[in-house]
This record gives C-alpha cells, sequence and structure tokens, in this order.
C-alpha cells in the first residue's frame, strides 16, 4: 500500500488530502502537524476551517485511510511520498523583510524529513515557495541523507477558499515539476499516477522544476492585477458616471480577456495574493529587475489605495467625522464561505475608521470574536505566524469594537453601514426594518456591489457603490484617498 503523509493540516493540507484520500481509497493519508488543537479539531465534529463540502469529505474517509495525527515524524518515516504544506509568510524581520518569503518552517520540515527518513521518499512542494526553493530543499535533504534517495517535486497548490472542495475535485489543472533525469520523470510519474484516479490525464500539466514553482506566483500575480485593474477602473467609473460593473462585462465579453474575476470590490484580500507578489518583487529585484518588481509591486499599491478610498468615502460621507458614531460592519472574512481573515480588507477599512474614533458593531456568519480583535490588534505581516509569535499593539481596541451575533443587532442605531464581505445573506436583508431602527440620513456602504441598490434609495437610504454612479450627496463630499 503507498503512504502518503502531509506535512501541515491547514487550509491546503486538510483539504487537498481529504478529497485524495477519497479518491484513493487504495493509499493511506496521514495529515500531521505541530499544532495539537489544529489536529484535535481534525479529529473532532467541529473541523478547524470552514469549506462548504469538507465536513463530508472528511466523515467519508477519516479512521478508514485518512489521519490526522501530532506524530510528525512516525508518520514521515513511514510515508513514500511526504507533502509539504506548511505556511510560507512574508519575512517580517531581516533581509528582505516585508517581501521575501520566510522558509523557517519549511526548513524545519526538511531538517526532520532527512532525519527521520530511512528509505528512499518523493519530497512534495505543496506550500507557495520562491522560485529556486526545490534546490535548497534538496541540498538539506541530500547533506543529510545518509545515502537515501530523495527525489524533490513542485505540485503547487490553485485551490481557492471557499470553493477549495469543488476545485479538488475538478481543477482547471494539476501542475507537477521536477529534475529532467530519468529518476525526476519517474518521480513525476509516481505522483502523476496518484492524481490520474480523479483528474484527465489532459490536466496534468508535468514541467520542470522552476517553472512549477513560479507559475504559481505568477498565477496568484495575474489574478490579483486583474482585481487591481478593475478597481483602479471603479474609481474612474465614480468621477465620470461609468458603471463599473457594466464596463467589466463590455470588457469581459472579449474572448481574449474573459468574463471570471473582474468583479470591482473594496480590495483583495487572502493569505496568498499580496504575498505571493510580494515574493515575486522580491526575487525580480533579487535578479536585478527592478522594472518588472516595479510593475508588480503597483497592484499592490492599488489594492491599498481601493481599500483606504473606501474608508474615506465612509468618512467624507458622514460630514467628515465619524468621531463617536457606530458604523455596522457586515463580514469581515476576505471573502463569502470561508471564515479566514488573512488579509481581509476589513482589517484595513476598520482599522482606519477606528483611527477616526468610530465605534464599530461588526458581523460575520463564520468569524469569532477573538479572531476580529486578534486581527485589529495585530501589526501588519504578522498574522502567518504562530500565535505566540505574533506581535500586537499596545493600545487596546476593545472599546471601540463590538462583535455581535446577527445584522441586524449591528446596525440598530447605527449611523452608517458597509458591507465588506459578499456573503448571501446580505442580499435578503430586511432593510426596511434595518433603516427604521438607524440614525438618519442612513448610510450603506457596500463595497462589495451585492445590495440592490436601487430598492435601497427607495427605502430612503444613501447609497455608495463601489465604482458606481454617484448619489448626489456623494458627489458633493467626495473622498481623497
Ligand atoms: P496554514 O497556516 O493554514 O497551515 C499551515 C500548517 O502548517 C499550520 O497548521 C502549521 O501549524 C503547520 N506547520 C508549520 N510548520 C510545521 C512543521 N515543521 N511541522 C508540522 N506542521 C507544521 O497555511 P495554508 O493556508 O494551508 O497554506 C500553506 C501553503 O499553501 C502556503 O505556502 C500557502 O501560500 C499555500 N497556498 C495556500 C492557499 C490557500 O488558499 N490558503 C492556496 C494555495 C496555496
Amino acid at each position: 500500500m503507498v503512504k502518503i503523509c502531509c506535512i501541515g493540516a491547514g487550509y491546503v493540507g486538510g483539504p487537498t488530502m481529504a478529497v485524495m484520500a477519497l479518491k484513493c481509497p487504495e493509499i493511506e493519508v496521514a495529515v500531521v502537524d505541530i499544532s495539537e488543537p489544529r489536529i484535535n479539531a481534525w479529529n473532532s465534529d467541529k473541523l478547524p476551517i470552514y469549506e462548504p463540502g469538507l465536513e463530508d469529505v472528511v466523515k467519508q474517509c477519516r479512521g478508514k485511510n485518512l489521519f490526522f495525527s501530532t506524530d510528525v515524524e512516525k508518520h514521515v518515516f513511514e510515508s513514500d511520498i511526504v507533502f509539504v504544506s506548511v505556511n510560507t509568510p512574508t519575512k517580517t524581520q531581516g533581509l528582505g523583510a516585508g517581501k521575501a518569503a520566510d522558509l523557517t518552517y519549511w526548513e524545519s520540515a526538511a531538517r526532520m524529513i532527512a532525519d527521520v527518513s530511512k528509505s528512499s521518499k518523493i519530497v512534495v512542494e505543496k506550500s507557495t515557495v520562491p522560485v529556486r526553493t526545490a534546490e535548497a530543499i534538496e541540498k538539506i535533504l541530500t547533506h543529510n541523507s545518509k545515502g537515501i534517495d530523495f527525489q524533490i517535486l513542485s505540485n503547487p497548490e490553485f485551490l481557492a477558499e471557499g470553493t477549495a472542495i469543488k476545485d479538488l475535485y475538478n481543477p482547471d489543472r494539476v501542475l507537477i515539476g521536477g529534475r529532467d533525469n530519468a529518476a525526476g520523470q519517474k518521480a513525476i510519474e509516481a505522483l502523476r499516477d496518484v492524481y490520474a484516479h480523479w483528474v484527465p490525464v489532459e490536466r496534468i500539466i508535468c514541467t520542470n522544476l522552476w517553472s512549477a514553482e513560479l507559475s504559481k506566483l505568477a498565477a496568484n500575480a495575474f489574478l490579483a492585477q486583474r482585481i487591481s485593474s478593475v478597481n483602479a477602473m471603479s474609481a474612474l467609473c465614480e468621477a465620470t458616471g461609468a458603471d463599473v460593473t457594466q464596463v467589466a462585462h463590455a470588457v469581459g465579453t472579449d474572448t481574449r480577456i474573459g468574463p471570471k474575476f473582474l468583479n470591482a470590490s473594496v480590495g483583495f484580500g487572502g493569505s496568498c495574493f499580496q504575498k505571493d507578489i510580494l515574493n515575486l518583487i522580491y526575487i525580480c529585484e533579487c535578479n536585478g529587475l527592478p522594472d518588472a518588481a516595479n510593475y508588480w509591486k503597483q497592484v499592490i499599491k492599488v489594492n491599498d489605495y481601493q481599500k483606504i478610498r473606501f474608508a474615506n468615502r465612509v468618512v467624507s460621507s458622514m460630514f467628515n467625522t465619524v468621531s463617536g458614531k457606530k458604523i455596522a460592519i457586515l463580514g469581515f472574512a476576505f471573502k463569502k464561505d470561508t471564515g479566514d481573515t488573512r488579509e481581509t480588507p476589513a482589517i484595513d477599512v476598520c482599522n482606519r475608521l477606528v483611527a477616526d474614533k468610530a465605534k464599530l458593531s461588526i458581523y460575520d456568519p463564520q468569524v469569532v470574536e477573538e479572531q476580529i480583535k486578534r486581527d485589529l490588534s495585530m501589526a501588519r505581516f504578522d498574522w502567518d505566524h504562530p500565535v505566540p509569535l505574533q506581535q500586537f499593539k499596545a493600545e487596546g481596541i476593545s472599546e471601540q469594537v463590538s462583535v455581535v451575533s446577527d445584522a441586524y443587532e449591528a446596525t440598530k442605531d447605527a449611523h452608517g453601514l458597509c458591507v465588506l464581505t459578499e456573503w448571501d445573506e446580505f442580499k435578503s436583508l430586511d432593510y426596511k426594518t434595518i433603516f427604521d431602527s438607524m440614525q438618519k440620513p442612513a448610510f450603506v456602504f457596500d463595497g462589495r456591489n451585492v445590495i440592490d441598490a436601487v430598492k435601497l434609495r427607495e427605502i430612503g437610504f444613501i447609497v455608495y457603490s463601489i465604482g458606481k454612479p454617484l448619489d448626489s450627496w456623494l458627489k458633493d463630499m467626495p473622498s481623497v484617498a
């Protein structure tokens, strides 16, 4: 029986391995992690991450051919294929701080694999890593190998949170990079055989190691660039009376461009886009390509501009002050159908409003109070480190921020409400009841274009929808980013 072990039971390791176990019943899959609470949660009825369809997959395989364990060394020792899916955050200190990937977790996993292995193994990079990381990993493994053969493959993951199970069942492609020699090709074949259980072979792309590593960074940079492009356009739409949805539709019907990923919003978030672009920028700079680096920097700058622009719009619309005013925040996760808040635009928007002395009442269907308060007190770039290593802002935020359990409580007596995540339930709220319970004039700032602005204006709200023609009230109060 082939045995697979995955180091890192996170948003990628957990769902990816659960689907692999489901589709390959004759393979034993162990997902291991140093975090005991995380593994305990994977073994309980309340999984550590929220992802539609995940619970069902886990329940079908757990205890049969899918196991979650903290006994990292035992499972690595027993495996033929070891996936490494640990976190690779942005470095916060030292050389490359704020840009380069921090490979501490990856390196310690590689050293441990070398230490405990007594048989040949295929080691698979699942984490997103800088191009040529495999070379460094190879060196660590071979210099500590005691004669054991390790083959390194790059197999970056393209799943999107919120649709992870659907993406894993039916991926656009699976990418496998390996060494261009007989042993490397044999390792590629072994991994291709695993995926071929459920992925059509023509969708399994095999490349050299460096192309696979760089393709993942490139794919995320292209995706984020589309969002920043449409967001930059949204600012111009507001200034000119054009409607960003109409513009995006007209642009997206060109088959060379395509319609997906053209929704204007308050900004992109998630653990990957910013981190991977920063990483790409750093690699460009290290390779003496400052112009290429500056091009990608602009994608992040526009994203920051969009978040600040949104928060400024809130303040300027409400007579240039939100001091002491209650503002409801609907949605905190970086997108719908996930509880993940890493790099969510809500953090920057909320911090900006808190700095202007607003009182925030926050509701998100999947994010708990502890997480929201932690996010709002954390220094930038620190979200992906283990909790004990995170540095918190000294001043408390508790008096200005409350977290509540439904949208009606959040909006009661509020001066304004901001939609920051596109949760479906925000489309069907009883906005008449909400309007009646709010201070007047009552403002809605829709950062995701999910609410029916026409209906809300009829009720009496002053509405701001990102990239849409402005209410006359808002025209008189321009926001400057
Ligand atoms: P995560 O933070 O949810 O999970 C990583 C896990 O690795 C943590 O539970 C941590 O305790 C564990 N870990 C760290 N060092 C360890 C060690 N030495 N031994 C055992 N366990 C260890 O991270 P996530 O989101 O799953 O991301 C993992 C990688 O996949 C990152 O490189 C990320 O860029 C990439 N990725 C993430 C996607 C996402 O949507 N979250 C999508 C595609 C790629």
